[in-house]
């Protein structure tokens, strides 16, 4: 949630400043800005809207360079999207000017003590307290006032600080938030993640929390709150420039949707060998899983969804009891774990604030906490005990796609590896389980081989103001999914229910002006599948079918059908059922024109609680 970039060096051109923050316009894109420090001045331009604008408004100095600049693309927490409340602040004296991703939970207590000091100001952001603070504590270096000023915020926050001052220094600090130090031959780039970088440079520094960096032309210095200097650690940048590209088709969410069998493949060929599960960063000894009664699951949106899954799947094939909740939910429950109990919690960015929160939480209680994440070096990964990475690669479509089949696969092999610690499942088993696994990616590729009929059914689907989806067992989640990919893309309200809830409300809502879509593939509950099917063709619902391929009963039934593969073991239908959400959500985003890698309202990294 909001982007943060920035650049100290010999001079960088305004154009490579604005490609770089247009590189984090996932992570917010209501409103931008840009402070340069020019001859001791500061050239400030903000403004509502997504970068696009901002990039015209700069045209004729879009060649002029910089020595010293800050940019901020903004998803608004405190005050609504518009110029004043735009990124960078400058201090009241103008002599300092920060960006700022993350909350500031005491601003309200701040600004009135400011105020009353006389401060005047100028915005509705939580963030100018700091700009504020920082220059009430200038005399005459900026890390010592940032220090001072961070001594007062409570909250999160990724900082980018300058000073006309001292026009050769940037100022980072990191709680919270996450920032990443880009280390060029002419300079160092300031950047919220790594897909702002991968083009400028090839070394970094992640910033861990409660660090704050001094960072000139030629020297990177990093300081723990204390204010003690700690060593810095350079890495390598293992994303290439093409990786977060859209390697020419319209979408980052349709290059992502296609890359999926790729994932799933290298997801085997790197946690497969000789029919056993091996996770190499998992940490713990197979006689603590081997014991293992219960398991917590958490994460919030799309990745609760994959957890969903993998609660059915740790259920039938582990004997285990899951316990299931959203992040934000479950760091607020009394939830009496201890020492024997093992927490998985889901996510992309491994920076989402709920789940860093709740894992933080049981891990105060003595809870082992298991990751399954795609951002190596992330919050996440670091909070954990140990972890599974996802390897999808970056993903920039702010409506997950493969990071969530991913996630689910991390899920079928834990189940596998499980079962396979628990003796729960022999040898001709566990090959059974993976040669559907391995089944998956070429299922997949045939599902997008039907893509003139996808576009087709999504034309006809599109009029329809609102959208039941409905599922049972393991596909139950994937209703949920199917769900809130459409409306998070399209705007269109959609609902994702368990089938056999349908008849407790949401039957109401059946005519002949909704799209139902029904996932029916042939497993231990297509009867009753075919049961609710019955029940909402009587009520002139339009139907769409998520069907096997051969279906003689839901067929005969839907008003269109999306086919699908069958699978020995029908436990691995959610992955084609996913698919096919996808690829109809995109579809039926595209035909109404909506901004499918931006939706309104949403950002990717969700670093606020
Ligand atoms: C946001 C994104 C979703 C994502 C969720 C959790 O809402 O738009 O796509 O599923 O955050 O993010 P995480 O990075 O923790 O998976």
């Amino acid at each position: 949630m909001c982007g943060i970039f920035g650049y100290i060096g010999k001079n960088v051109k305004v154009s490579a400043l604005i490609d770089g923050l247009s590189r984090l316009e996932y992570r917010g894109y209501d409103s931008c800005g840009f402070a340069g420090v020019h001859q001791g001045r500061f050239f400030l331009r903000k403004r509502p809207g997504k970068i696009a604008q901002l990039k015209k408004e700069l045209k004729p100095v879009l060649n002029n360079q910089f020595g010293t600049a800050i940019l901020h693309t903004r998803w608004a927490t405190h005050g609504e999207p518009n110029k004043k409340n735009a990124h960078p602040h400058l201090g009241g004296a103008g002599n300092i000017a920060i960006v700022h991703n993350g909350i500031i939970e005491n601003y309200m207590k701040l600004r009135s003590i400011l105020i009353q000091e006389g401060v005047k100001f100028l915005s509705d952001t939580d963030t100018e307290v700091i700009s504020h603070l920082i220059e009430k504590f200038y005399k005459g270096t900026i890390e010592e006032a940032v220090y001072e000023a961070v001594k007062e915020l409570k909250g999160s926050y990724a900082l980018g600080v300058i000073s006309k001052r001292e026009p050769d220094k940037l100022v980072v600090v990191r709680k919270g938030s996450p920032l990443i130090i880009g280390l060029g031959k002419d300079g160092k780039f300031l950047a919220s993640d790594l897909p702002a970088l991968t083009s400028l440079v090839k070394k970094v520094v992640h910033l861990e929390d409660e660090q704050i960096a001094v960072v000139s032309r030629c020297d990177t210095k990093v300081f723990n709150f204390q204010r003690e200097q700690v060593d810095v650690k350079i890495e390598d940048i293992i994303i290439t420039a093409e990786d977060t590209g859209k390697k020419g088709l319209a979408h980052f969410m349709l290059k992502e949707i296609y890359e999926q069998p790729q994932v799933f493949k290298r997801i085997q060929s790197l946690y497969v060998k000789n029919n056993r599960v091996c996770f190499p960063n998992i940490n713990m000894k197979e006689s603590y899983f081997k014991n293992i009664k219960k398991i917590y699951i958490t994460a919030c949106g799309t990745a609760y969804h994959a957890g969903y899954v993998g609660k059915y799947l740790l259920e039938k094939y582990c004997n285990l009891d899951i316990e299931l909740d959203t992040s934000s939910e479950f760091r607020y429950r009394k939830v009496n774990l201890g020492k024997d109990n093992l927490l998985i919690a889901i996510s992309q960015s491994g920076e989402t604030a709920d789940t860093l929160a709740a894992v933080k939480e049981a891990k105060k209680k003595g809870a082992k906490i298991l990751s399954i994440c795609n951002v190596l070096g992330s919050s996440l990964i670091k909070e954990s005990h140990g972890f599974i990475h996802t390897v999808a690669g970056p993903e920039i479509g702010v409506a997950s796609t493969k990071a969530y089949t991913a996630q689910m696969s991390a899920f079928y092999l834990f189940t596998l590896y499980l079962s396979q610690v628990k003796g729960l499942v022999d040898e001709k088993q566990s090959q059974e389980f993976l040669f559907d696994f391995e089944k998956v990616s070429q299922y997949v590729e045939d599902i997008f081989k039907d893509d003139k009929k996808m576009k087709k059914i999504a034309r006809k689907f599109s009029r329809f103001g609102c959208f039941l989806f409905l599922g049972r067992g393991i596909n139950y989640p994937l209703a949920m999914e199917g769900a809130l990919k459409l409306k998070e893309i399209s705007y269109i309200p959609a609902e994702g229910y368990a089938a056999g809830e349908m008849k407790h409300g949401p039957i109401a809502l059946i005519d002949e002006y909704r799209g139902v879509v029904c996932i029916a593939p042939k497993d231990e509950l297509y009867e009753k599948m075919v049961s609710n099917i019955q029940e909402i063709k009587a009520r002139k619902g339009k139907v769409l079918g998520i069907l096997n391929r051969g279906d003689t009963e839901a067929s005969t039934l839907s008003d269109e059908i999306i086919y699908i593969p069958e699978f020995k073991n029908q436990d691995f239908a959610p992955f084609l059922v996913a698919v096919c959400l996808q690829l109809f959500a995109y579809h039926v985003a595209k035909n109404l024109k909506c901004e499918i890698d931006q939706p309104r309202n949403l950002a990717k990294s969700v670093t606020v609680e």
